[in-house]
């Protein structure tokens, strides 16, 4: 967990009791409080100041390159609290005493309040000797400095008792303040955690990295109301994406309507989107509601945005730029509060390039860019994948679950899905089929692309769990690409889709390291 600025310095002296409690020990003892963050920095202080020193003297000190640095080095000190939760007492560089007291909360080290600029009894004579030399060049004449020295509070041990109380109050009354927020930080963090490392999101299977990055994306732009413009090649999941971005939103109660850009001519397209009034052309017999309007509280889904005619696109950047339109033989415009997605399988910025997509309408659009990863690029969720969906064809033909037989498994977990998530869905549903009543999915009625697809070949297995054929499948793949790449793990982890930490710690895991393989 992160400390970094979890605890909001700058508004402690807001709180009445800390505000009293640190004019007190100024007043009293000429004591100065400080915040330390976690890292040793002084925090609380005015903007553009190292710190503040109610000293005149520890203002010339630090006003001096070396003093300054001496100071920075009496405060960063602080840190070596870490990992205490003790009250220390020491001395900084001048020869001051100093009580720094850790705000810790649950074994965390957060950082320290810290009083300094007094001298104890019980060192009276040390320090003022240490004192006097640091002060040294500060003085016109050493009368003057002497002066300086014999006048400095001296604090009785009673005295040193009471102030590292109020200092300790200072810090307790800080965590009675803010350990809630540290409650709440912790609560965030677990839920984040969770979320990475949750397999399925909203009924998008995948566990891989990239499939991880992208839930956690779509977790922080849900309820934004920006465009967001997802990329990916056919069967990706592009569609699957959008929904999830609707129905985890604020505006799920809202109608998602998704509309195919390619699917009508641009009058069709116009009023489909814009609507219509009777009359407007031959054939509007009567008004027709337009997508914007349907969508209103919810998202309209702009699939296929590519094929969108130019202009169509003048029209829909307007919509976009303005937020108003005019349904088709309309004398009014209407206002829409849609939340607009689009996606499309095409390279739009090439397009833009090409003058097929006008770029001011790619900007727009592109405010927030979503690619969807190829199944190629995360091979390690091919498995989960087939599971998902061995169990979804299972529930919707109303069977017990048919497991393939090792043969078409390994068929099935080494070809290379070019048409992704689509096709492997198609080939399970296919395979479901023709099984009947068959348990078991067999080889034989794999489609002929994947029957023959090559890819790694598989050592047979003698048991035939899943996991043990998925593992022995696993070493293949590692085995054979550590060879080929002549032990390149990074480019092996990108080709197997994998991160290059998973990859090292399979590596280990299957005794394939350099080492074991000499050894071997
Ligand atoms: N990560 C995933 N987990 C489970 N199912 C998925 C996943 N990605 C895609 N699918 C399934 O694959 C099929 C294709 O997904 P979808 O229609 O969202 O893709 P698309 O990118 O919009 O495809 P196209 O380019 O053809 O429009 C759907 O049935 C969807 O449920
Ligand atoms: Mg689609």
């Amino acid at each position: 967990m992160d400390e970094d600025d979890f605890l909001p310095w700058e508004d402690f002296d807001k709180l009445h009791v800390i505000r009293r409690l640190r004019e007190i020990v100024g007043e009293w003892w000429k004591v100065q409080l400080n915040f330390t963050d976690h890292r040793g920095y002084l925090r609380g202080v005015p903007k553009g100041k190292f710190f503040n020193p109610i000293h005149q003297v520890c203002r010339g000190i630090a006003a001096d390159d070396k003093g300054f640095r001496g100071c920075l080095g009496t405060v960063r000190k602080t840190k070596d609290l870490k990992g205490h939760d003790k009250t220390e007492k020491g001395y900084c560089h001048a020869g001051f005493s100093t009580i720094t007291v850790p705000i810790t909360v649950e074994g965390k080290y957060l950082g320290s309040v810290f009083g300094d600029g007094f001298i104890a009894q019980e060192t009276e004579k040390e320090q003022k000797t240490q004192i006097k030399k640091t002060l040294q060049n500060l003085f016109k004449s050493d009368t003057q400095l002497q002066n300086y020295v014999e006048n400095l509070p001296v604090l009785s041990a009673k005295e040193v008792q009471y102030l590292t109380e109020m200092i300790e109050m200072v810090v307790a009354e800080i965590l009675l303040a803010y350990s809630n927020l540290w409650n709440v930080k912790k609560e965030v963090d677990e839920l984040k955690t969770e979320l990475m490392s949750r397999y399925e999101f909203s009924k998008m299977v995948g566990k891989s990295h990239e499939m991880q990055k992208l839930y956690s994306l779509i977790e922080r732009i849900k309820d934004s109301t920006a465009i967001v413009l997802i990329e990916g090649e056919n069967g990706t999941g592009k569609e699957l994406i959008a929904r999830a971005l609707h129905y985890n939103s604020k505006r799920r109660r809202g109608k998602f309507v998704a509309l195919n850009c390619g699917a009508f001519n641009e009058n069709l397209l116009e009023s489909e989107l814009f609507g219509h009034v009777k009359g407007a052309f031959t054939g509007a017999f009567k008004d027709k509601k337009s997508l914007f309007e349907i969508a209103n509280d919810g998202t309209l889904f702009l699939d296929e945005i590519g094929d969108m005619p130019l202009a169509m696109q003048v029209k829909l950047l307007r919509v976009l730029q303005e937020g108003s339109y005019r349904p088709v033989g309309d004398t009014e415009t209407k206002h829409t509060s849609t939340r607009v997605l689009a996606a499309t399988n095409q390279a739009l910025e090439e397009m833009v390039r090409n003058g097929k997509f006008r770029e001011d309408l790619y900007y727009r659009l592109n405010v927030i860019n979503l690619r969807v990863p190829p199944l190629r690029e995360r091979s390690e969720d091919i498995p989960l994948l087939i599971e998902h969906f061995l169990k979804q064809f299972a529930e919707s033909m109303n069977t017990d679950i048919k497991q393939p037989d090792k043969k078409c498994l390994h068929k099935l977990l080494s070809y290379h899905w070019p048409g992704n998530v689509r096709e492997l869905e198609n080939e399970i549903e296919r395979l479901y089929v023709l099984a009947g009543e068959e348990p078991t999915l067999s080889a034989d009625d794999l489609s002929a692309r994947v029957g023959d697809g090559g890819g790694v070949k598989v050592v047979e297995t003698q048991t035939g769990k899943l996991k043990d054929v998925l593992e022995q499948v696993e070493f293949e793949m590692i085995r054979e690409g550590l060879n080929r790449t002549h032990w390149n793990k990074s480019l092996l982890a990108k080709e197997l889709g994998m991160s290059r930490a998973n990859l090292i710690m399979k590596v280990e895991k299957y005794g394939l390291g350099k080492k074991e393989r000499k050894a071997g």
